[in-house]
């Protein structure tokens, strides 16, 4: 099967600054592809980069099965990568029905007219086809909670025909049940047939919904794992850097050896904690 897009040994740098470095990752139709790694690992940057944002220093990005390179988000945008980032693009004094059809406004009839009620009745449609139940599209979407921002984006995503779609950490500003809602609608866009790049620092949320697990730590992969080659534990030692953990416990441990106050006893029992989660899923 061809992937529906592939990134081969990309590499992006700022500068001195590497933030990436030879990345591999196949994205499938379908699938849930979780992109995983702590602060700085390199995963905005990543589909920043797939998104036409940046443009890689090297390395190739593929798309169904050609060469691509953009020159910008609306060009992806337009062979079916649609982004969803953190910080969304809504205007929150517009109404819901407003937002969902953002700079790509249907005009009807001679006079190319905006209509009110077609764009309405589509997104209520849209967003109810996802499983979300708007009374009033016409509402304010600054009304409606973090979680239903990121569905209504979703849902606009998925109704523009988006193939490929990326989101950029949708749960981590989130409460558990909004994440919940929002995960709901990962698994909704996947079931329909796209290929959804789930970007979080949360492997609980990961983990809830992925298929295939890429981790990024400090620009570099740990390469791709599907759900029943790893373990969670396993990916959350990925993340954090195994070897660097590994280290600290050490220095830990010696620090705590100089020291027999309770500060140095504490720290000997971090030290011990990290051990023990390094041994357990090495
Ligand atoms: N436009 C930029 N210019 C310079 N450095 C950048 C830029 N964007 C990201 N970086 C650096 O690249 C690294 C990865 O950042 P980022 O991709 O945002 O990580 P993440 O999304 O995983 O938290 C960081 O060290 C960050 O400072
Ligand atoms: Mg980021």
């Amino acid at each position: 099967m061809t992937p529906l897009v592939e990134l081969r040994k990309v590499s992006k740098y700022f500068g001195p600054v590497v933030s990436l470095k030879d990345i591999d990752m196949k994205i499938y139709a379908g699938e849930v592809h979780c992109l995983l790694g702590d602060n700085g690992a390199g995963k905005s940057t990543l589909i920043k980069t797939l998104s036409g944002v940046h443009k890689p220093s090297e390395g190739q990005i593929v798309f169904e099965g050609q060469e691509v390179s953009f020159s910008s988000p609306r060009e992806a945008l337009n062979r079916g990568i649609a982004t969803v980032y953190q910080d969304l693009a809504m205007l929150p004094l517009m109404s819901i029905s407003r937002n969902f059809f953002l700079g790509r406004e249907p005009r009807v009839g001679p006079l190319r007219l905006y209509d009110g009620n077609y764009t309405a009745n589509v997104a209520r449609e849209e967003l109810r086809k996802i499983g979300i139940d708007i009374r009033d599209p016409d509402q304010p979407v600054g009304t409606l909670s973090g979680g239903e921002r990121q569905s209504v984006a979703i849902a606009r995503a998925v109704y523009f025909g988006a193939k490929v779609l990326i989101l950029d950490e949708p749960t981590s500003a989130l409460g558990v049940k909004e994440a919940a809602v929002v995960l709901k609608y990962v698994v909704q866009a996947k079931t329909r047939g796209l290929g959804v790049i789930f970007i979080t620092h949360n492997v609980h949320h990961a983990w809830a919904v992925g298929d295939t697990f890429t981790v990024l730590n400090r620009g570099k992969s740990y390469g791709t794992f599907a759900k029943a080659d790893t373990a969670r534990e396993k990916l959350l030692q990925m993340m954090a850097g195994g070897e660097e953990l590994e280290a600290l416990a050490v220095e830990l441990d010696l620090i705590s050896k100089k020291d027999p106050t309770s500060a140095g006893r504490m720290e000997h029992g971090v030290a011990e904690e990290l051990h023990r989660e390094g041994g357990s899923s090495a």
